[in-house]
């Protein structure tokens, strides 16, 4: 099996998520811990039922206090630097499943200066263009605009920044070096950045003057940052983050994560034919090389992109089965369930882009608090 990478700023290859929870240290998430979530939730969205939710720290803590009745908050983030794409709104949509289901805040952070520091290419310029962009996309996604609230690193500077020296203070460069990897080319802003990134898992607690839980849906590739400061929470006296992990979105040629900086990547703003193309084109197929061939031996939805796509973005559990029979069996070909793939995404992504227009009337709701 060829080697897998998953940092914060790079995702390659094959990825055994088993593996990355021994690495990173995590907990997997099991049915006892699903059965117990569910006592608060009612139901179980797809994506822990699919186990596309996978790991998490501290996620059980986090039921501990909410039974005592300490509510937690929520805190996730987008660095902007393209437009968004499918795999953001993986973690996105749980997200709102769960501001839904606890009631309770988001706070959602905009690290503008992030890939400014981390990319070559990519001026401040650019990151404020997709700041805004990428708010309409979070805004579209549907998070109540009562509880939630936008922090943008270069705007919020004031309230943060204050914050982010005491957490800078306590992490070392040899800490840094060996969580990031940096070496003494790196830049020494993006040394720094990861205190910034620490922030909103405890800012909350100090404009309450008490501390509050804080849970974070991410992507798995985020862990490093948080890990580094669960380590320091309890040195400036605050609670250690929990957090929950979701696996990638595959890319369409199926190797690593959907990444927005190559050329085949689907993102929120692609038109029908967009979307069709590249999926056409590009998404790997688990098929048969003739059709006779697919008839008799059928074809493998393990590896299918379009079937892959289909288990992050089709909620009926009934028909996602179907699929996978129809397909394993032979009787449902590669072309048919690219054509599926296809409908579904365009569908969803057609509700997604008129709230997403209607987004640019809202932002200011959720950036004044
Ligand atoms: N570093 C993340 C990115 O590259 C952005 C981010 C900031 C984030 N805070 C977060 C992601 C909290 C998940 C949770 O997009």
């Amino acid at each position: 099996m060829q080697k897998f990478i998953v940092t914060p700023w790079e995702v390659k290859g094959n990825i055994d998520y088993d593996k990355l929870i021994k690495e990173f240290g995590t907990s997997k998430i099991n049915d006892a811990l699903l059965e117990r979530t569910k006592k608060h939730t009612k139901d179980l969205h797809y994506l822990l039922k699919r186990k596309i939710f996978f790991s998490h720290r501290d996620f059980d803590w986090i039921l501990n206090e909410y039974e005592k009745g300490n509510k937690f908050f929520l805190y996730t983030g987008r660095a902007p630097s393209s437009h968004t794409h499918l795999g953001h709104l993986v973690p996105w949509m749980f997200t709102k499943w769960l501001q839904d289901k606890f009631k309770v805040d988001l706070w959602f952070q905009f690290p503008d200066e992030e890939k400014f520091l981390f990319k070559e290419n990519l001026t401040l310029k650019d990151t404020e263009k997709y700041t805004y962009e990428n708010m309409l996309d979070v805004i579209a996604v549907g998070f109540d605009p009562k509880r939630t609230k936008f922090l943008v690193d270069t705007k919020h500077a004031n309230l943060m920044y204050k914050e982010a020296i005491k957490v800078a203070k306590k992490i070392t460069f040899s800490t840094a070096k060996g969580a990031f990897g940096f070496t003494d080319e790196t830049n020494i802003g993006s040394i720094f950045y990861t205190s910034m990134q620490a922030v909103p898992a405890f800012l909350p607690s100090v404009l309450k003057n008490k501390k509050i839980p804080c849970l974070i849906p991410h992507a798995i590739d985020q862990d490093p940052h948080f890990r580094v400061a669960r380590d320091v929470m309890p040195k400036i006296d605050q609670y250690k983050p929990a957090s929950i992990h979701c696996r990638f979105l595959p890319a369409l040629t199926e190797s690593g994560k959907m990444s927005g900086s190559e050329g085949h990547t689907i993102f929120t703003t692609d038109s029908e034919k967009e979307v069709e193309n590249k999926i056409k084109k590009y998404a790997f197929s688990g098929g048969r090389d003739t059709l006779e061939e697919h008839r008799k031996k059928g074809g493998n939805p393990d590896i299918d992109i379009s079937y892959q796509y289909l288990t992050f973005f089709e909620e009926d559990d009934k028909k996602l089965e179907k699929i996978y029979q129809d397909y394993k069996s032979g009787k449902l070909l590669s072309g048919e369930l690219k054509q599926i793939t296809i409908e579904k995404i365009n569908k969803m992504l057609k509700e997604h882009q008129k709230k997403r227009d209607k987004a640019r009337k809202q932002i200011d709701k959720f950036l004044k608090w």
